[in-house]
């Protein structure tokens, strides 16, 4: 059996875990604050905090940015439940967009979703491709004469709605951990980035995620760093490792806050992935991609994952002004191979699949759209509304890519795939 995504933990990987667990500090401590500090030079950035997930480290980050009832939220209708999910803890309202044929948010439904309520957009680099982030930072601003902050809103001292005066950016890249736009890595484009390190990403630390600041002026990295550090321990004035200082037992709470910080026994994991990340995970999960795509490209069964847009499109004016705007290179993580079965319906895509699992490979799809899930659904979002969404997800299967997978087994994926397609397809 090829299976779909496992971890790579080699000796290298447990031996820097049993160190962590031997080092007397198993919590956020020493670790942690490396693995932040080389993930802020990594994007390219002042401040990194690493938290628990994803989903955590977004929700706080809605939280921080007064999002809450009668606010919306705008996502694709394209992604992980996670995205949306979030929206409705703070008590907002996520608006669905649909996504452009690469899977990734389409700017322009973006812009038409844009109202006074809009508080924040969440795009999502769907696979590892980046979304179009910079052409959505500037609908943000050129709506900004809609965006009505909520001026009783104070985050330690300050109020970030006031200070940014549009939507917040929050860039969902979950999958998209040392992604380029324009030759800069993700991290660096988003007013604030959130990056996942669960089990089957390609940067893991078991469960986990980070997120990349990068607020424009007036806003400092610090304060807004300390702030999370805060919110992710309870609202304490202290960190386990500041209070365990001989004589430094005392602290405060200043607010209610979460508890979602990330261990060192995570971040030891993550210090090992991200040494190796650009010159042994990157480049063998590019070499996987790229034979996958010489067996399917001369095939017009087969549609092709987009790895790289060249940048040589001229985008849509954002602002509706004459002048096109050239857009910046888009170059994926390779976290997945979406392989698009060209004619097939998504009864046709399901037996393909269950083929292929006949044939001992494991094969995934990505994702099941929000609106058909059943809480979505009964929340009143038809699918019939997301036609691009629904037809990406109707003939997509996504095929292991994985460090340790071997040419020999992506050969045997390619065959399973290729004979599932005749028997079903027949052709
Ligand atoms: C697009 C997307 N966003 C968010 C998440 C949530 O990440 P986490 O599991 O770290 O909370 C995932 C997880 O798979 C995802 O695929």
């Amino acid at each position: 059996m090829i299976p779909f995504s496992p971890p790579r933990i080699d000796d290298h990987i447990v031996k820097a875990v049993e160190e962590a667990l031997r080092s007397g500090w198993i919590t956020t401590g020493p670790r942690t604050k490396e693995f932040e500090r080389r993930l802020a030079a990594y994007c390219g950035v002042d401040r990194v905090i690493a938290l628990n997930s994803w989903t955590n480290a977004a929700e706080l980050v809605l939280r921080w940015y007064g999002v809450g009832p009668g606010d919306e939220v705008i996502v694709p209708a394209y992604t992980y439940c996670a995205t949306a999910n979030i929206v409705m803890h703070v008590g907002a309202k996520p608006v669905m967009v649909d996504v452009l044929d690469d899977f990734t948010i389409d700017p322009e439904a973006v812009r038409k979703a844009m109202t006074v309520r809009t508080k924040c957009i969440i795009p999502v680099d769907v696979g590892g491709l980046p979304a179009r982030v910079d052409e959505i930072i500037r609908i943000a601003m050129h709506a900004c004469h809609l965006f009505t902050p909520k001026v009783n809103l104070r985050v330690a001292g300050s109020n970030p709605q006031m200070r940014l005066g549009r939507a917040l950016v929050l860039s969902d890249a979950a999958h998209s951990f040392g992604a380029t736009i324009g030759g800069r890595p993700v991290g660096s484009q988003a007013d604030i980035t959130g990056f996942s390190f669960h089990a089957v990403k390609n940067l893991t630390t078991a469960e986990g995620g980070a997120l990349a600041f990068k607020l424009p002026e007036p806003f400092d990295h610090e304060e807004v760093y300390a702030y999370f550090n805060t919110l992710s321990l309870h609202g304490q004035s202290k960190d386990a490792l500041a209070k365990n200082q001989p004589g430094d037992w005392r602290y405060d709470v200043a607010f209610p806050g979460y508890k979602c910080n990330m261990t060192d026994l995570q971040a030891a994991i993550g210090l090992v992935e991200l040494d190796r990340y650009d010159n042994e995970t990157i480049p063998r999960r590019r070499a996987i991609c790229e034979r996958y795509n010489r067996a399917f490209k001369d095939d017009a069964r087969f549609m092709l994952p987009v790895f790289e847009s060249k940048g040589d499109q001229p985008a849509a004016p954002a602002t509706g002004g004459s002048k096109p705007l050239t857009q910046p290179a888009y170059r994926s993580s390779y976290h997945l191979y979406m392989l698009r079965i060209a004619k097939a319906t998504e009864e046709q895509r399901d037996a393909i699949i269950a083929a292929i699992a006949k044939r001992e490979v494991s094969v995934n799809v990505h994702f099941i759209p929000m609106p058909m899930l059943s809480f979505y659904k009964s929340q009143g979002y038809p699918i019939a509304d997301f036609p691009s969404t629904y037809r990406q997800y109707s003939r997509e299967i996504s095929l292991p890519v994985y460090y340790d997978l071997t040419d020999q087994q992506v050969g045997v994926v390619v065959k399973a795939v290729k004979e599932a397609v005749v028997e079903v397809m027949g052709a």
